[in-house]
């Protein structure tokens, strides 16, 4: 592993333990190139910096009632990815002699986010988890060809064992009969782990075919009605003499 794609992450967990109601992280990690700077709720994402675009991003859906850290948080985003990188380098001159840990992920899973509907948009998820250190590179592709569109990954989430997961996602439309694969590399593999997702939906389901067994019975009880009325009629009338 070469000294300058170390990425160090360090986490503080400001308030928490086993049997806490909530858990708030402020985790900041750096390499010499890149950097994520992120705060966090019970394991969602609660705001990010974003180097890249020099902004701040909130990525909660549009249910949750804005939050924010004020117009400051970016620049201390931009403090904290300094004080990182001093670290890393002192961190580098002490540790130069011990072996670089590494973990491969333990677990690869991939899975969409909403239930297929053929045409529908979606999104397909790559959970990708128990790796050291941060972070994993994920790729996709559609029917054999690399694809990029609507791609995205999240900051390195620490694991209670001092592992990391990150979720990559890909926008998608379903259409049947099309092959998703998400690919995993890290510092741990010694070749990529692929994980496959095969669009399997039937045009029409099931459960939406309209069942011939209401009909039937509906039908058959209808009949049954009215012979029991007329029979009645008929037994009514004689028992008056009528017939
Ligand atoms: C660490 O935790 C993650 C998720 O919580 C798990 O997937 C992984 O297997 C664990 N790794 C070890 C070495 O216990």
């Amino acid at each position: 592993m070469k000294m300058k794609d170390l990425l160090l992450f360090l986490s503080y967990v400001l308030w928490g333990s086993a049997d806490a109601l909530h858990t708030d992280i402020h985790v900041v990690g750096c390499s010499y190139i890149h950097g994520g700077v992120m705060f966090g709720l019970d394991r969602e994402e609660l705001w990010y910096a974003d180097f890249e675009k020099q902004m701040d991003v909130y990525p909660q859906p549009p249910f949750v009632q804005p939050i924010s850290f004020g117009d400051g948080a970016y620049k201390i985003a931009v403090a904290n990815l300094y004080g990182c990188r001093q670290f890393l380098q002192l961190s580098e001159t002490a540790m130069k002699d011990f072996p670089p840990r590494r973990d491969a992920p333990s677990g690869v899973m991939i899975y969409t986010r909403n239930e297929v509907e053929l045409r529908a948009k979606n999104t397909l998820v790559c959970h990708v988890t128990g790796f050291y250190p941060a972070p994993v590179k994920v790729s996709w592709t559609k029917n054999g060809q690399i694809t990029t569109g609507g791609s995205s990954i999240n900051n390195p989430y620490p694991n209670k064992n001092g592992t990391f997961t990150q979720i990559a996602r890909l926008q998608f439309i379903p259409q049947q009969g099309d092959v998703y694969s998400c690919t995993v590399e890290h510092l741990g593999l010694t070749k990529p782990l692929i994980k496959i997702y095969n669009v399997d939906t039937p045009e029409t389901p099931e459960k939406h075919k309209p069942s011939l067994g209401p009909a039937v019975f509906c039908g058959l009880g209808v009949i049954i009605g009215v012979l029991c009325a007329a029979g009645g009629t008929f037994f009514i009338l004689k028992a008056n003499k009528c017939i």
